[in-house]
């Protein structure tokens, strides 16, 4: 772990203390509801996800050039175990194996991502279009749709070529912008024939904050309190461009959609009674969500961003804010530029008011004068930031639709982790976020928000960025030790089978028979995954140590037989 995400755990962990020794704070003052039986809206999509640097491996293979990813896990002490995405679960040769997985579970969509590098080398279309990159792709869509599966492609998961990196410094450069259009636009003309939904960016808050603030992901900057606005100001110019790209020359004859995929935590306030509190939480979703989601449905950067982050540029003595401006123009051309919003929601945090002096340095996180707590009871099975609390995306999803004129949502990404060494596949927590979440998610749509599909994240255990392989959010569990990267259904697999058979949660007697039916599944394959060490020793038997003696017996018969030959002349 980094310092920066160190200091930040600390941080918590003191307010934590702190806020538990307040005696007559309440924490159950929210309302958090009780359980809801019901049914979805027909045709509501389920489906899994996952993206291409965490999955495919086969990092130089076929033409594919590197990624900023490549690079950054290559280097010694980025990646927890020093791990990279070199091979991860294979996906990359494993297609037609993981389709069936997702055919068994019956998904109706899966969201994967397309690697730019993968495709142009160098980054640049007028450069090299690797044909074999292209191919990969359309299988996959192929086969996809063969199995009655909807392709949501999003065209960028972080995954920039490292050449554009070195040569432009990536997300801080405006070129990156008509750039990253030229590649977006060949993948329109390659694949949107039958990509019917587009996702431009995943998660750009991880993009700019993780990438160019404190340097935790790739390519590893540390521009605080100015890199991971610039980037963000790029990245939103670029979703516009590529929406408009889209809409002129590709929507009539390909009627599909273009949208963006959002990350955004609740923030809910310490003391639902105290006015500092209320505000900073609200700071704290829009310095998240709010970030990007604002420019796309308003044209503007939140006026509490502007606000803070003015304000304290110039208690800094600089000219101008380190927030940048849009222009007139680019704000309507930046209005209205989602047909659909993707969200990728997984926790909540307390949020309460707290003072960080401009004097003392510049960072996204003390720009928003708050402090993140959590509720210790809060349960935390995997991921050190990854706390359940299902409520938290209730409240999420309707402050979405109040804010941005409720928009039609896509729920892109949601699960949850468990630790490495955890190889149990009967991953009752799991069933039981799922559950929790997923339920939560029904009653947002009783309160009139307007979600269309859920993506539970992920199908496999992948790589899982600066933590490598450590945090499992698979409903399949993936032996990384086994070069063949064996697959085994944990016992979600079997849960979120039954919630899409019902398409939702018909009533309690049901409810109760799916996790008995779960965990008699999950049992077998943990046998399976016992014996796993066994049959790879049986692998290496039949791979190396029969054809050995069969090379080794022959070349003695023929020694043999030639010893004979010369006793006879
Ligand atoms: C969001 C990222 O988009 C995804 O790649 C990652 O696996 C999840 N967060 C969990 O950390």
């Amino acid at each position: 772990m980094l310092p920066q995400s160190m200091l930040r755990t600390c941080h918590l962990l003191v307010l934590m203390l702190c806020v538990s020794a307040i005696e007559d704070f309440d924490w159950t003052k929210n309302d958090h509801g009780s359980f809801y039986y019901g049914v979805f809206p027909t045709g509501f999509s389920w489906g899994a996800g996952g993206s291409a640097y965490q999955t495919e491996g086969a990092w130089n293979v076929d033409g594919k050039g590197m990624s900023i990813w490549d690079a950054f896990a290559h280097k010694k002490g980025k990646i927890f175990l020093n791990d990279t995405g070199d091979f991860s679960c294979e996906g990359y040769h494993k297609v037609k194996d993981d389709i069936s997985l997702m055919k068994d579970m019956n998904l109706k969509h899966y969201r994967f991502s397309i690697s730019w590098p993968r495709i142009l080398p160098t980054g640049i279309k007028n450069e090299n279009i690797n044909e074999k990159g292209i191919k990969y792709y359309d299988d996959l869509i192929n086969k996809l749709l063969e199995n009655k599966i909807t392709p949501i492609v999003t065209l960028y998961h972080w995954d920039l070529p490292q050449i554009l990196e070195e040569k432009y410094r990536g997300w801080q450069n405006a070129s990156m912008v008509n750039l990253f259009n030229d590649f977006a636009n060949l993948c329109f003309e390659r694949f949107g024939n039958r990509v019917r939904h587009w996702i431009t960016f995943n998660n750009p808050w991880s993009i700019a904050v993780e990438g160019y603030e404190t340097g935790e992901h790739a390519p590893g900057l540390k521009l605080r309190g100015v890199g991971a606005y610039k980037a963000a100001h790029h990245i939103i110019k670029a979703h516009a461009k590529v929406w408009h790209t889209y809409d002129t020359q590709w929507r009539n004859k390909q009627k599909g959609l273009v949208g963006i995929s959002l990350s955004g935590d609740w923030g809910e306030p310490v003391d639902i009674s105290n006015q500092r509190d209320i505000e900073a939480a609200e700071r704290y979703v829009q310095f998240y969500m709010g970030w990007f989601a604002t420019p796309l449905f308003n044209g503007d950067y939140p006026q509490v961003m502007k606000d803070y982050i003015g304000r304290k540029s110039a208690q800094q003595g600089l000219g101008a804010s380190r927030l940048p401006v849009f222009t007139a123009q680019e704000k309507s051309y930046i209005r209205g530029t989602c047909d659909f919003l993707g969200i990728g929601h997984f926790t909540t945090r307390y949020i309460t008011q707290k003072n960080y002096p401009s004097g003392r340095g510049n960072s996204y996180f003390t720009d928003r004068d708050l402090a993140e707590l959590v509720d210790p009871r809060w349960p935390d099975p995997g991921s050190e930031w990854l706390y359940s609390v299902p409520w938290g995306f209730r409240r999420l999803l309707n402050f979405v639709k109040k804010q941005y004129g409720n928009p039609m949502i896509y729920v892109t990404e949601n699960g949850v982790s468990e630790k490495m060494m955890c190889t149990d596949l009967c991953d009752d927590w799991r069933m039981q976020y799922f559950k929790d979440y997923i339920n939560e998610m029904l009653k947002a749509i009783k309160d009139g928000v307007n979600i269309k599909a859920y993506t539970a994240w992920s199908l496999l255990d992948k790589f899982e960025w600066d933590e490598g392989y450590s945090e499992r959010f698979g409903l399949y569990y993936v032996d990384f030790r086994d070069k063949n990267k064996p697959r085994y259904p944990k016992a979600s697999v079997q849960y979120y089978k039954s919630i899409i058979s019902s398409n939702g949660f018909p009533n309690q007697r049901e409810l109760e028979s799916w996790k008995g039916k779960a965990i008699e599944t999950c049992s077998s394959s943990n046998q399976l995954l016992a014996a796993d060490p066994l049959i790879s020793h049986m692998g290496m038997v039949t791979e190396i140590v029969v054809p050995t003696m069969c090379t080794l017996s022959i070349l003695l018969s023929a020694v043999f037989l030639m010893f004979l030959l010369r006793r006879r002349l």
